[in-house]
């Protein structure tokens, strides 16, 4: 019934392993899943550790429906809640709860969202430009298609599809649109596909990929919200606390690298060989740098490929 066809949460093992020593360490261990999606991370951390409680947010009510399924053994240890992950902290406040153990973000679209065609976000299947994760409120990638400028469509598909031929591209959805004929996935990819000269199209996979991805990140303002919900999540861990994020873009794992990369700086003058008093970081990095998916799992699952791995441990208040 409501059971998807089988999704592959990635780097499971590693993410369970990363998360492990600040579960262990609590008597009532508490971890946010910030991206529940089909609630495959969530599902494994509570079959492994019977003391656990999760908190799940999705923004998509399709995601939160197949979860609540999924996870219908351990639903007792499981609270769900239909949000966007900047709201974290009102989620967390909601709830009287002032620190977690642990928070996991998997970001991006799920499986179930690439895999359902009418959702929009697939280039290779035709439907109606949607792209949105929650259906229930904002504008549509059609909504945006039609009524953006010019320069607000070179703007999106330049910025955040990093795509080379944005003015190509936006000149010919802006015609397209005037002759009426831009509706659907197909009709995008077509423009696109003819916006890009052909010794570029040879390269690089299908060329309507990064209009997009573009396009997704306009219509959920991924970046925006990711931006906000880091530092939340950051200051929502307790210390011995970790904070475990899968990226799949490169401009999502910027805006991790960087909030990380803020809060594991020593407050002291730059220069000092040591520490003054309170001044040392409140944080650490677990890994260093980033990490990408073994070989192994990239083979089994090519979702993985694009993966970077970074966690954050709290080491002081
Ligand atoms: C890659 S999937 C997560 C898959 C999940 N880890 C699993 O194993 O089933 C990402 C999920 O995060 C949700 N999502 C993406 N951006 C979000 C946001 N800003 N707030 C809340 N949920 C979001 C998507 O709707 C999607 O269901």
């Amino acid at each position: 019934m409501m059971q998807e066809k089988l999704h592959i949460p990635v780097s499971l093992e590693r993410c369970i392993a990363l998360l492990s020593p600040a579960i262990e360490s609590s008597t009532n261990p508490v971890v946010v899943d910030a991206t529940l999606g089909l609630g495959g991370h969530t599902k494994a951390l509570l079959l492994k550790f019977p003391k656990l409680k999760i908190i799940g947010l999705d923004r998509d009510l399709k995601a939160i429906e197949i979860a609540t399924s999924n996870l219908s053994e351990v639903i007792d240890r499981v609270v769900i809640v239909h949000a966007v992950y900047d709201e974290l902290s009102v989620v967390l406040a909601k709830r009287g709860i002032t620190k977690v153990d642990g928070i996991l973000f998997d970001l991006g679209v799920s499986s179930m969202q690439l895999d359902q065609a009418e959702r929009g976000f697939a280039y290779s299947q035709e439907a109606p430009l949607d792209m949105r994760m929650d259906q229930s409120s904002g504008l549509s990638a059609l909504d945006i298609l039609n009524t953006y400028s010019y320069a607000e469509l070179v703007r999106v598909i330049r910025n955040y599809g990093e795509e080379k031929f944005a003015t190509k591209i936006a000149d010919n959805i802006v015609k397209a649109r005037e002759a009426g004929k831009l509706r659907t996935t197909k009709d995008l990819a077509d423009i696109v596909k003819a916006s890009i000269p052909a010794p570029a199209r040879r390269t690089g996979g299908n060329p309507a990929k990064r209009t997009f991805q573009a396009l997704r990140i306009e219509v959920n303002q991924e970046l925006d919200v990711l931006t906000r919900a880091i530092p939340q999540a950051i200051s929502s861990i307790r210390i011995g606390g970790r904070l475990v994020v899968m990226a799949y873009q490169s401009l999502e794992d910027k805006i991790v690298k960087k909030a990380f990369t803020q809060v594991i700086a020593s407050k002291s003058p730059i220069g000092l060989p040591f520490d003054l008093p309170n001044s040392a970081a409140s944080y650490k990095l677990v890994i260093n740098g980033s990490e990408s998916a073994t070989k192994e799992e990239i083979e089994s699952n090519p979702r993985a490929q694009s993966m970077r791995l970074r966690a954050l441990e709290r080491v002081a208040a």
